[in-house]
């Protein structure tokens, strides 16, 4: 399946559905208190969808191949938990950071959000590993225009999240959206500027970093579905759906409650930045080439089960 092109209903349609999906996070926002189980968020965030938004969430029994279905409404995931976290009888504690993942589905179109909380007090290196992805993901964004490429968004990313001292999870990308909850194209967040596919007005698709504070590398549990950190460090992840304009770019699920966008950094910071990330060890790049999609999991690197 090609990149989808969408029309301009289909662009309508994917407004609302963007909105809708980040007025979930800022629904759920104030009981994301320490004491709260996940399985309570998932059972409020799915009332809110159903009862109220008339919306369907979108992972209730997805079952990408070679999944099982996924059990509930929502993804949580919690402090070394990178993606994909099942709510259960886990009770948020102070000091924790969760990952709240929504994907609703409304009128047959998919909006895709997430953001990190923070749990009562919590500390500096869990703060800043949040703020920092949340400025990964808006640099990624930016870069958003007809005619750049899928590496310059990748790149950016990367660039900052390295120059922080973090690591960029590879396994798993952004992804096209519309109808389908996942779509061509795939968009890693680590790349070369001006390699990959070029933008064209008209696409839609995530941008959703999954930055560790230590190591990359991460792992399956056994309930078949969760993903974290093999070293056990802190990982982060912000999401959004963002469509290509002739002007460069327009994010789908903002809402009044999502957070300030960053300041883009500054020129000096920028050099800054080039200056360290030319003096890091080179990395061997995971293969580009075009690969199955499906549920954001990037095929062809170091997670050779299924597909
Ligand atoms: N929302 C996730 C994403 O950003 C996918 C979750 S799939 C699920 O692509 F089944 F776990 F919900
Ligand atoms: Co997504
Ligand atoms: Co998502």
């Amino acid at each position: 399946m090609a990149v989808v092109i969408k029309t301009p209903l289909e662009i309508e349609g994917m407004r609302v559905a963007g909105r809708l999906a980040s007025e979930v996070l800022d629904y759920i926002a104030p009981h994301v208190r320490p004491g709260v189980s996940t399985d309570t968020l998932d059972r409020l965030c799915h009332a809110y969808m159903v009862e109220v938004q008339q919306s369907i969430p979108a992972p209730l029994n997805y079952a990408p191949p070679g999944y099982s279905p996924f059990p509930k409404s929502i993804c949580t995931s919690v402090n070394h938990q990178v993606c994909h976290g099942i709510p259960g009888e886990r009770v948020l504690r102070n000091g924790d950071i969760v990952n709240i993942d929504i994907t609703v589905i409304k009128d047959g179109f998919h909006g895709d959000t997430s953001r990190m909380f923070l749990v009562g007090d919590c500390g500096i290196a869990a703060k800043r590993l949040c703020e920092i992805t949340h400025r990964c993901m808006w640099e990624g964004i930016r870069k958003v225009r007809p005619g750049a490429t899928l590496g310059d968004i990748g790149a950016a990313i990367q660039r900052l999240a390295e120059s922080s001292g973090y690591s960029v999870v590879r396994e798993f990308c952004g992804h096209g959206i519309g109808r389908r909850f996942h779509e061509e194209p795939q968009i890693l967040h680590y790349g070369k500027p001006g390699t990959g596919l070029s933008l064209a007005s008209g696409m839609i698709f995530t941008v959703e970093p999954m930055i560790n504070a230590g190591r990359r590398e991460i792992r399956e549990l056994a309930d078949g579905w969760t993903i974290v950190t093999k070293d056990h460090s802190l990982s982060a992840q912000w999401e959004h759906t963002v469509l290509v304009t002739d002007a460069g770019f327009e994010v789908l699920t903002l809402s009044a409650g999502s957070p300030a966008i960053p300041d883009p950094p500054d020129a000096s910071f920028a050099d800054l930045l080039a200056t360290n990330v030319a003096a890091a060890p080179a990395r061997v790049a995971a293969p580009l080439a075009a690969v199955p999609v499906g549920l954001a999991r990037q095929v062809g690197s170091t997670n050779p089960r299924r597909h």
